[in-house]
């Protein structure tokens, strides 16, 4: 039985979810691993953390993280995307103990207070309006433990001509209004205003993904 969709503004991909894992690596470039790499490093990620990732799409760097962790200290690694095609390819392909995925909207998460260690997420939230963005992040907020990591890789102003055009052109071909949002610069404040220390910006690339990394005090 296919699992059905949650509910969501946000744009989901159900119907990308058959070619996704084909199409993802050519949005990056090639370098989806060494940026996966790079996050999982980030993330300081111990056997036997707890770390959600959030529009986790078919859960490639979910399951790169869940690499890291070891079920019997009790690791687990959660991603979650309100896409159920993704979820059921997700689970396919990368379910294992210490690997889990769910059915759920960002902004609504089915999870309690501070369960989590860390909190990723990738190329998720230009897909969400503005409202949307503020609820995932305080959903995220809420479900990390103090001191707990958030680290967001997504669109952002972009640093150059070539990321430039790419974001623009996004945003007019897609007709997203969501990504105009993340061009203007949105995600750095509304990261602060859900409670999160003041984002450290690590990295940008191609000009139109920036890496954000954060604490819960
Ligand atoms: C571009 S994909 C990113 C997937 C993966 N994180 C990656 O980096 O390849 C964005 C994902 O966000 C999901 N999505 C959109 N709105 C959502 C929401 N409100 N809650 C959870 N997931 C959502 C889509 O279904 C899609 O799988």
């Amino acid at each position: 039985m296919s699992l059905e969709s949650i509910p969501t503004r946000g744009r989901t991909l159900d119907y990308a979810a058959g070619v996704y894992d084909f199409c993802e690596p050519m949005l990056l470039f090639g370098r989806e691993k060494a940026i996966n790499k790079r996050l999982v490093g980030l993330l300081e990620i111990e056997t036997s953390h707890r770390i959600l990732d959030i529009g986790c799409g078919t859960g490639v760097l979910s399951k790169r993280i869940a690499d890291e962790l070891d079920a019997e200290t009790g690791g687990i690694s959660v991603g979650i995307d309100a896409s159920g095609k993704m979820i059921e390819g997700a689970r396919k392909k990368r379910g294992s103990d210490v690997s889990r995925f769910e059915v759920a909207a960002a902004e609504k998460l089915p999870f309690e207070n501070e369960y989590f260690d860390s909190v990723v997420s990738t190329l998720f939230f230009h897909h969400i309006h503005l409202d949307l963005k503020e609820r995932a992040l305080s959903e995220a907020f809420r479900v990390l433990k103090p001191g707990g990591k958030l680290v967001i890789s997504d669109m952002h102003t972009p640093t150059n001509l070539f990321g430039a055009i790419l974001s623009h052109a996004s945003r007019w071909i897609l007709f997203q209004p969501q990504i105009g949002e993340n061009i203007r610069g949105v995600m750095p404040g509304l990261i602060k205003a859900a409670g999160f220390l003041s984002p450290e910006y690590v990295t940008t690339y191609f000009g139109y993904i920036t890496v954000f990394s954060t604490i819960k005090p």
